[in-house]
């Protein structure tokens, strides 16, 4: 048993566990030399915000069919662009995604930034997903924060503070969890347990790589209670 959490646990679970999505490069895979290409990396991170796996899936499918590269989708008509994102919502990404297509296109040659920092440069790219391109497609060491992973820091440290004064800190709890080996698997193991056993409600503890003493809410048998939100 451990009394600080560790990645090692949650990337054994990962391994044996992780979802088959079409965007992602399976452990297996990765140990036979695939690469993650950052073209679907980003597209499917872009969609993934306020959007669910199952939603995005046709999405994705679709516009890798019509616009196979990043410089495909930099010479798009942008109404096509709009019309191949209708119904996925906040049609303000799909316009980012466009204007960041055609600065990778124009501006790096249809070569993505391979760092947190040069990919943060590009239109339409924030915090989260320049951290998840980084990590996912480059095996950066970013620290990767979305509402999934919150929960599950929050838990593993019971973290009193309120969200959202509380992200800073659970920010710094992921980067020091954050392993230098395989940050991308890290971040999406992080995901994946958020999304199938840290659930909201009744989470399934008892399936949870962390069990074994490593995540501080379990301990206090209450596990719901986190992450804190700020009283209304
Ligand atoms: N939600 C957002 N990004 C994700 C990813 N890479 N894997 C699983 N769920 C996600």
């Amino acid at each position: 048993t451990l009394d600080k959490p560790s990645a090692k646990p949650l990337l054994d679970w990962y391994d044996r566990h992780h979802r088959d999505l079409p965007w992602r490069v399976s452990p297996d895979m990765a140990a036979r030399g695939v690469k993650a290409d950052p073209y679907h990396v980003w597209l499917s991170e872009v969609m993934l915000q306020q959007t669910t796996v199952q939603a995005v899936k046709p999405y994705f499918a679709r516009f890798l069919e019509r616009w196979p590269h990043v410089t495909d989708l930099a010479d798009a008509d942008n109404d096509a662009v709009m019309a191949a994102w209708a119904g996925l919502g906040y049609y303000a990404r799909a316009r980012n995604l466009k204007k960041c297509a055609e600065a990778v296109a124009r501006e790096h040659g249809g070569v993505f930034p391979n760092t947190e920092e040069g990919l943060k440069s590009l239109p339409g790219i924030g915090d989260y997903t320049a951290a998840a391109v980084a990590a996912i497609a480059f095996n950066r060491q970013a620290a990767v924060m979305d509402g999934n992973v919150e929960r599950v820091i929050s838990r593993l440290y019971a973290i009193a503070t309120p969200l959202p004064a509380a992200k800073p800190l659970m920010k710094e709890k992921v980067a020091l969890l954050t392993p230098a080996a395989r940050p991308g698997d890290f971040a999406q193991a992080m995901m994946d347990l958020g999304a199938t056993i840290c659930t909201p409600k009744r989470p399934a503890c008892s399936l949870c790589p962390f069990r074994d003493d490593a995540c501080q809410a379990l301990k206090l048998s209450e596990p719901e209670l986190f992450p804190v939100k700020a009283a209304k």
